[in-house]
């Protein structure tokens, strides 16, 4: 039977498959049924600073008008859920009591001290590692591309300089360079960086010509994008490779691991089915392994990244015109295989 077990962020884990920060690791009902149908890690839902920012302006308005009627105004406890972040933390201490897979607490924080308080508290709670969920949408005209990466840099220095337990970094794509930004976070020596987070994109209704936000889940078309860019990071940096965004099956799992992926982290496929989902996926990539003899993850890992396959130009190609020089069919298997 193949061997799924495999090490990501330091971390033990029994194989490859980590639930993302989402609505399903928002409970620690759906956690336990994580860890019973066989999930490697979990990654908690993020704390997000700008709702605990939020929550907070209301609490202040809710005292406030208490303050005027009731000499106890003080002692009132507004009908607000997350005042600060007491409740994420005690969360993580539930969850490390209610299951024995890796926890792995999620940050999005606003301003620069509060990265590296929460990180710090967020240890302190049990967390055996932190994901620092960067993404913010940059809109102001006059900060540079390279501004915007040097804050970047100087968050995830602090909260390595406070973090006892190993950080990763899940990123968007839309940077100018992603590989030199991953580079640059490898230097400064981060566990892992997850490819990639998946936004909330504004869309706007012809029929009532109103702003709508609805959140389409991802298809498993949707893994082309992080497949490459870990199969072209995948040898070149010390740091673990995570994908995230578009794996939905066991071949979704084969596909990512063969490019270079440490793990592959999944929302929408448990979302969709169900979270006894994941041991289908297990269960398919341990059958799709024992079917062609390959007996250890960590051996078929990286065996289609560039650095493996012997048409290394495959991974660069970004034009349509490349592809019908090269004599490949639009559809057609590039010259790669596994040997
Ligand atoms: C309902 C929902 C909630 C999410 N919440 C978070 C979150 O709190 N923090 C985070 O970093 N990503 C969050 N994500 C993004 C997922 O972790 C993941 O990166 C994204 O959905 C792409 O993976 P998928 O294709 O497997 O869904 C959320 C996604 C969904 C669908």
């Amino acid at each position: 039977m193949a061997d799924l077990a495999t090490t990501y962020l330091g971390l033990p884990l029994r194989n490859p498959l980590v639930i993302a920060a989402s609505s399903v690791t928002a409970r620690i009902e759906n956690l336990e049924l994580c860890d019973r149908f066989g999930a490697g890690a979990v990654v908690l839902r993020s704390l997000f600073e700008e709702q605990i920012l939020a929550d907070r302006s209301q609490l202040e308005e809710v005292l406030d008008t208490a303050s005027g009627s009731h000499a106890e105004a003080q002692d009132y406890f507004p009908p607000v859920s997350h005042a600060d972040a007491t409740d994420y933390l005690r969360r993580i201490e539930e969850s490390k009591k209610a299951v024995s897979i890796p926890i792995i607490a999620s940050l999005n924080a606003v301003n620069n001290g509060s990265w590296t308080r929460y990180a710090r508290q967020m240890v302190e709670a049990g967390a055996d590692a932190i994901e620092l969920n960067v993404y913010s949408v940059a809109t102001d005209l006059n900060v540079s591309s390279q501004q915007i990466e040097e804050q970047l840099l100087e968050l995830v220095e602090g909260v390595l300089s406070v973090a006892s337990v190993p950080v990763s970094v899940k990123l968007s794509p839309y940077y100018t360079s992603l590989v030199n930004v991953v580079g640059q976070l490898d230097q400064r020596k981060v566990g892992g960086v997850v490819l990639f987070n998946r936004f909330l994109q504004p869309d706007i209704d012809p029929q009532s010509e109103t702003l709508t936000n609805a959140m389409p889940l991802s298809s498993p078309n949707e893994l082309r994008l992080p497949l490459r860019y870990v199969a072209l990071l995948a040898g070149r940096v010390k740091c673990d490779l995570a994908i995230s965004t578009g794996v939905h099956r066991g071949e979704d799992m084969v596909r990512a691991i063969l490019a270079g992926a440490t793990v592959t982290q999944i929302a929408a496929s448990v979302i969709k089915n169900g979270i006894h989902h994941i041991a289908t996926m297990l269960r398919d990539l341990e059958a799709w392994m024992d079917e062609r003899g390959h007996h250890s993850v960590d051996d078929l890992r990286g065996r289609l990244s560039q650095q493996a396959v012997n048409d290394p130009f495959a991974f660069e190609r970004a034009q349509y015109v490349n592809l019908l020089l090269s004599g490949g069919a639009l559809s057609g298997p590039l010259n790669a295989r596994v040997n």
